[in-house]
Parts: structure tokens; C-alpha cells; sequence
């Protein structure tokens, strides 16, 4: 295997920072080594600073995607977090509903920021199915929803477009009822009904850049994601997403997640029901 030298890890680690806002520590030179290690080969490289020639030359485009889809990690599964769906069941659906119901709002939106592989929106999707039909609400329906669901790193959003996943992946926090209702068999694998997946509008998005033309949302999911970039960056993000938020609207992130940024922007709201976060009155 060819070795990563420091100098070349420091490249890397520049242009993964510049490019996904991704801070990777002094310790992490064995990751970037072991992750790229493919597409060194695939790119035919006898060494890591000739693929970084190769990024800086931009004369490849798919160099570059295949260089953040392998430093980007993608972890993720059904329902992850049970704190946060039962937050959704109790308090977030109830008075988006009611609003919706009184006429307080048009389209109830919301926003999957580092989506990966579409596990977290799908759930949200099903969900709220299963909530509609658990209570016998006909007033409001699916089409009264938007999904938007954006990740930086292709490769991850062209599996979550097809809704395909394999027999591990599949059983990873989705219960079996929900499989059987929700998804179709393909082979060994299992792929989500049509239906469902058309509801949900999958981009490539950086979280560096501009919020703004997103348009704004009722719930925000920003989990597992804010951990992985600058302390800057995870402010920048904060900042911009409490400009995106509708009033009342809510943001989640991972229930392991604590920033202390966090408190400039948004109040914490602990409830026996779960915690999520509402934006700071005086920040409006
Ligand atoms: C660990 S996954 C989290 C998935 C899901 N939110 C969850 O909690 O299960 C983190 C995702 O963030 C994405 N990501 C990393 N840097 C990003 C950036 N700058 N902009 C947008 N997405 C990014 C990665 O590609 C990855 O899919």
C-alpha cells in the first residue's frame, strides 16, 4: 500500500477543509490514507501528491467527487435517535397539524441538511404516515408536506434517490411492519414504494454556501453532521439556519450533540417528550 507522507496529509487535509469544511485532526493522516487508497489506484497514482496534482489541475471533476464522497462519512440509519421521533409524535406534529388545520400555514416544510442516504427523511416520511393513519386525520395529508433532503458528497443521494437498500441496511432500526408496508422486495434487497419516494426532492448541497434560496422550513434536521467541521463552520451553520427557520419552526440535531455556540442562537427545549431546539427570541 502506498504510504501517506505528513506533507502530503497536510495537503489533503487544506483541501478537505476548503472544500466540505470537514477539520480533520493531526490524528486522522490513517483515515485519509485508507480512504483514498482506491481511487489512488483506480486514478493509476503511484503516490498521494500525484493525486493531489490531479485535484489541483481540476482535470478531472469526478476526481474530486470521489475524493469527498470517501472522506465524508456517512453513518446513519432508520429512526435514529428514538428521542427525536417521539418529540415529532408528541409536540412538532400535533401543532403542525393544528396550525395547518386553522389555516396558520400553507405547506408544512422541511429539510434533511446532510442526508446521507436517505434513511432520516424516509423515516420522517413514514412516520408521518403512520401518525396520520394512527389518528385518523384525513384533513391533512402527505401532499401538504415538502421533503427537501441535501448532502454534499454524490454518491450517497444517488442511493437515497433509488430508495434501494441492502438486507443489513434495511433492518437497521426499521421495524418490520413498517418494511413489509413501506417497501418491496427486490432480490435480497428492499427498495421504497414509489409513492413515497417521489414525496422527497434530493440535492447536492454544501453547507458552506448560502441558506437562503432553500426557502424556509418548519423542521430542520441537522444531526450527526456539525460534529465533523470547524468551530466556525458549526456557527456559520447555526446562524443560517435560525435565518431559514419559519416562527415556531424547530431544529434537531444528534441526541449525542452538544455545542456551546448553540446557546447564542437557539433556546434548548427539554421536554419529557425530548428535546429540540427553537430559535432565540432576541436573534429573530
Ligand atoms: C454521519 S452522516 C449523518 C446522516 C444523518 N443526518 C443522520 O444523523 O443519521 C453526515 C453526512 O453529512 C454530509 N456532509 C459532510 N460535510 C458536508 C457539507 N459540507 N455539506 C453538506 N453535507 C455534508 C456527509 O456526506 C454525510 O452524508
Amino acid at each position: 500500500m502506498v504510504a501517506l507522507s505528513d506533507q502530503e496529509y497536510h495537503l489533503f487535509q487544506r483541501y478537505i477543509a476548503e472544500k466540505c469544511g470537514i477539520a480533520l485532526d493531526e490524528n486522522k493522516a490513517y483515515l485519509v490514507e485508507s480512504r483514498l487508497a482506491k481511487l489512488l489506484i483506480d486514478a493509476k497514482c503511484d503516490s498521494f501528491s500525484e493525486l493531489f496534482l490531479l485535484l489541483q489541475n481540476h482535470s478531472d471533476a469526478n476526481i474530486e467527487t470521489r475524493v469527498i464522497d470517501a472522506i465524508t462519512t456517512n453513518e446513519t440509519y432508520w429512526f435514529r435517535d428514538p428521542g427525536a421521533w417521539q418529540m415529532i409524535t408528541k409536540v412538532w406534529l400535533p401543532q403542525k397539524i393544528a396550525a395547518f388545520q386553522a389555516g396558520r400555514c400553507e405547506k408544512i416544510r422541511v429539510w434533511s441538511a446532510a442526508a446521507s442516504t436517505g434513511q432520516e427523511i424516509y423515516s420522517l416520511v413514514i412516520h408521518i404516515c403512520e401518525y396520520l393513519k394512527n389518528n385518523q386525520i384525513t384533513t391533512v395529508t402527505l401532499d401538504d408536506f415538502e421533503f427537501v433532503a441535501t448532502d454534499i458528497s454524490s454518491s450517497v443521494l444517488s442511493i437515497a434517490r433509488r430508495g434501494h437498500y441492502d438486507p443489513i441496511t434495511i433492518m437497521r432500526g426499521l421495524k418490520a411492519d413498517l418494511r413489509e408496508a413501506y417497501f418491496k422486495r427486490e432480490g435480497t434487497s428492499w427498495v421504497l414504494d414509489e409513492a413515497y419516494r417521489k414525496r422527497v426532492r434530493f440535492e447536492s448541497f454544501n453547507l458552506q454556501n448560502s441558506f437562503l434560496l432553500l426557502g424556509s422550513f418548519d423542521l430542520v434536521f441537522c444531526r450527526n453532521v456539525l460534529i465533523y467541521f470547524t468551530d466556525a463552520l458549526r456557527r456559520d451553520v447555526l446562524k443560517k439556519t435560525v435565518k431559514i427557520l419559519k416562527p415556531e419552526g424547530v431544529l434537531l440535531i444528534g441526541a449525542a450533540e452538544i455545542y456551546y455556540a448553540m446557546d447564542d442562537y437557539f433556546d434548548k427545549n427539554l421536554t419529557s417528550d425530548g428535546t429540540y431546539f427553537t430559535v432565540k427570541e432576541a436573534t429573530k
